[in-house]
């Protein structure tokens, strides 16, 4: 049977669907609860029952142990009928704790002639709280941090997804591309910076990417499908060549499978048979859409990228601050993201 479940004091409300705990309820509708490891035993989800009856059939109740009579274990309980549960909802990144964790390489797979997806797993007990868009640091055993960003939506995180381009000369990439084996153990820092998707407004969204800028973009376009997000989306990847298209069908299939959803590759080296859209990705968009003012604009790349849009989209009447932007800028180091 499916419940509702109130949340207070914020009055947001979810349902539940049979056998499913009131976390996974509460994620597939967007609304964000608390949470680290999503297995009952770092409390992290801790809230308080103030009406209704839950279960716990997975057993998994450690952080139950000397909690108050009416504590609900909210990655575990799964409701007995409709709920009232008082908890903390994460509504701002100060909200999520940023950790340090230990994670396992768990598979490399090389997309392209210079990009490689690494799937990362954390420890059993360990889920990442992480808003789509987001980036890890990697601390390296000299101290030195290298950033990627996070191309895998927070619902879907068994593993978290790192597309990494090999830099020529990047001590780091080149240790990824020639050395790193998988089941290795890495370090990370997580979640950081601001990029992620502004679930409130109701505005259009257009997404621009370059090369491994698709990476967060990918995070948000599965997040805001997840969500059921209806605001029409136009996503633009610009790099130099077809054979930089590192995930060419991904893409394609978002176009085919959801009406809202347009793609636009744009190659500024084109190949000789190219037909598709050639030239600078941010002058496509332009051209697409020479009054900007009504949309909201998400995008990510190598800071000449983002320094030239930001100018072009001012110049076609977007604000500044309907404008997100990650620049690899915050401190990466050069062979990072
Ligand atoms: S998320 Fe850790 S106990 Fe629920």
């Amino acid at each position: 049977m499916s419940f509702k479940v109130r949340v207070a004091p914020s009055g947001h409300q979810f349902s539940t669907e049979p056998g499913e705990t009131v976390l996974e309820g509460a994620l597939r509708q967007a609304v964000s609860l608390p949470y680290g490891c999503r297995n009952g035993r770092c409390g992290s989800c801790l809230g308080t029952l103030v009406s209704g009856a839950v279960d716990y059939p997975s057993g998994n109740t450690e952080a139950l142990e000397g909690a108050p009579a009416d504590a609900c274990l909210v990655c575990q309980a799964v409701p007995r009928s409709d709920l009232v549960i008082k908890v903390r909802e994460v509504e701002a990144i100060q909200d999520l704790e940023v950790r340090v964790l230990p994670c396992r390489v768990e598979r490399i797979e090389h997309l392209s002639h210079d990009v490689l997806r690494m799937s990362l797993k954390l420890p059993e007990s360990q889920r990442l709280q992480f808003l789509a868009g987001q980036y890890l640091d990697f601390i390296l055993a000299s101290g030195h941090k290298r950033a990627f960003s996070i191309a895998n939506a927070p619902h879907d995180d068994r593993l978290i997804e790192l597309h990494i381009r090999r830099v020529p000369g990047g001590e780091f990439t080149d240790y990824v591309f020639e050395q790193l084996k998988e089941k290795a153990i890495l370090r990370i820092e997580a979640p950081l910076g601001s990029f992620f998707l502004r679930e409130q407004s109701d505005r259009p969204i257009i997404l621009m990417g370059g090369g491994t800028g698709f990476a967060p973009l990918k995070g948000i376009v599965e997040h805001a499908f997840h969500i059921g997000v209806e605001r029409p989306m136009h996503l633009y990847w610009g790099v130099r060549s077809r054979r930089d298209l590192y995930l060419p069908d991904l893409p394609e299939r978002w176009a085919a499978e959801h009406p809202g959803f347009r793609y636009t590759p744009v190659l500024s080296e084109p190949d000789p048979d190219w037909t598709g859209r050639k030239g600078w990705v941010h002058d496509a968009v332009c051209e697409d859409y020479p009054d900007m003012g009504p949309f909201d604009l998400y995008m990510s790349g190598p800071p000449p990228m983002i320094i030239a849009a930001r100018e072009a989209f001012e110049r076609a009447g977007l604000s500044p601050a309907h404008m997100y932007y990650d620049s690899f800028e915050y401190g990466a180091a050069k062979d990072a993201k």
